[in-house]
């Protein structure tokens, strides 16, 4: 009998893979906490959170039952015109650790319709307003998705370049990373005296797919004072940061001057179901309420508030805001900064940082810091041989492991990395 590695490769086409030279994808066949067990009986932990979307490790017995007892009501119903109580409960509690000035949330079904539900918007408020502004200003090297609106917001680079002449044209600025923050400023204030801005477009504090580049919470304030002062909205990507990953609920907690919309996904059902949140102010919201049909947001997807994504997710905020979630988000924390004290003069270590349950080590190269650099499958399988799932953005390593855990398994990854780097 064929296994499911062997039946996958004549069906499957899978993300990010060059199915020519991509070895035979491990079938998974059960998921425990932050252990992933393949077909052949072989355990792994998973170090990413599965790309960034598990909170509170896999298979949460909390988790599944929400699910299970939703099952028993309401698979799914139309959201317009309609509307359920897991939905209902969802927003209510996504608006309590929200920023307050947030007052609806618009749902979608993954991190990039998040994002172009909240491009569109911005682009929209402005239209309804009969204000003349188009213009959207991002970070250079950014990654918000895959679709169209947020592959133009993104970076251009290696995943935009076969689609140039599709994307819409974007202001970027420079990351304001230690060093750079006044000039990315006078970029940004440059941009707004000479274009039409609609809106500004960000991931705080953390470039995750760009090789988890960190930047701080005070320069990201005052470009949001900027552009509060000349009407033109901001957009924080917290499809990856959000629910804790970079230390509080959300990377705009850090910031004095709060963004306008924020969109969420990934962590937002602990992982466990497809969904997208686009949340926004008063303000916002209140610039399509009109007699005028026309007005209204013109935007929808078939799956929006699905209920058995939206019970997961209100389930997993449950778990989040347990005090023991957060005593483990500051163990965890407090473990990557001794981590990255011990490697940072290590002779074939870059850079080390770290922030909330994140921690990035980019290892020397000897060539440019890429997502297709050499370095990046001998590390893949280096880890994957030692049963550790980090997939590795090009030379940049980082742990994003679920909030459960265990210090033994956490030095499991960090006596991993150091062997790898010892054997360089
Ligand atoms: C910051 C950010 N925005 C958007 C996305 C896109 O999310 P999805 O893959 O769910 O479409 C990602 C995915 O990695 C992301 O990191």
């Amino acid at each position: 009998m064929k296994s499911i590695s062997e039946r996958d490769q004549q069906v499957n086409w899978h993300p990010y893979t060059q199915m020519q030279t991509a070895g035979p994808p491990l079938a998974i066949v059960k998921g425990d906490g932050v252990w992933l067990t393949a077909e052949d009986g072989t355990q792994y932990l998973d170090a990413i959170s599965s790309w960034w979307v598990n909170l509170h490790g896999h298979n949460h017995p909390y988790l599944m039952d929400a699910i299970r007892k939703q099952t028993q009501l309401l698979d799914h119903v139309i959201f317009s015109g309609f509307t359920h109580a897991p939905a209902v409960d969802l927003s209510e509690a996504l608006l309590t650790i929200l920023p307050s000035s947030h007052e609806k949330i618009f749902y979608s079904d993954n991190g990039s319709t998040a994002v172009e539900v909240g491009l569109k918007m911005a682009i929209q408020y402005h239209v309804n307003r009969g204000a003349n502004k188009h213009t959207i200003i991002a970070l250079k090297d950014g990654y918000h998705g895959d679709t169209f609106g947020a592959m133009s917001a993104g970076g251009r680079g290696i995943f935009s370049t076969p689609f140039e002449n599709h994307l819409f044209q974007v202001e970027y600025i420079d990351v304001p990373i230690i060093g750079k923050e006044d000039e990315s400023l006078r970029q940004l204030s440059k941009i707004i005296k000479h274009h039409d801005v609609a809106g500004f477009i960000f991931e705080p504090l953390l470039q995750g797919a760009a090789g988890m580049i960190m930047y701080s919470p005070q320069i990201l304030s005052e470009m949001i004072h900027l552009c509060n002062e000349n009407d033109i909205l901001t957009i924080a990507d917290e499809v990856s940061t959000g629910f804790g990953r970079t230390g509080k609920y959300f990377a705009a907690d850090y910031l004095s001057h709060k963004p306008d919309i924020i969109c969420m996904s990934k962590g937002i059902t602990g992982g466990v179901m497809a969904l997208g949140a686009t949340s926004a102010t008063a303000q916002v919201y209140n610039a399509f309420l009109s007699d005028d049909k026309s007005k209204m947001f013109l935007h929808g997807h078939s799956y929006t508030g699905n209920p058995l994504a939206c019970v997961v997710a209100k389930a997993s905020l449950d778990l989040l805001q347990e005090d023991d979630t957060w005593t483990a988000i500051k163990r965890i924390s407090t473990q990557h900064h001794q981590f990255v004290s011990n490697v940072m003069n290590h002779p074939y270590v870059e850079d080390a940082r770290a922030l909330g349950v994140v921690l990035a080590v980019s290892v020397k190269s000897g060539s440019e810091e890429s997502y297709f650099n050499y370095l990046r499958d001998r590390l893949y399988n280096f880890f994957i041989h030692r049963k550790i799932l980090l997939r590795p953005l090009g030379n940049v390593i980082y742990i994003m492991p679920p909030y459960c855990i265990t210090d033994e398994e956490l030095n499991m990854v960090y006596t991993a990395i150091s062997d790898l780097l010892d054997e360089l």
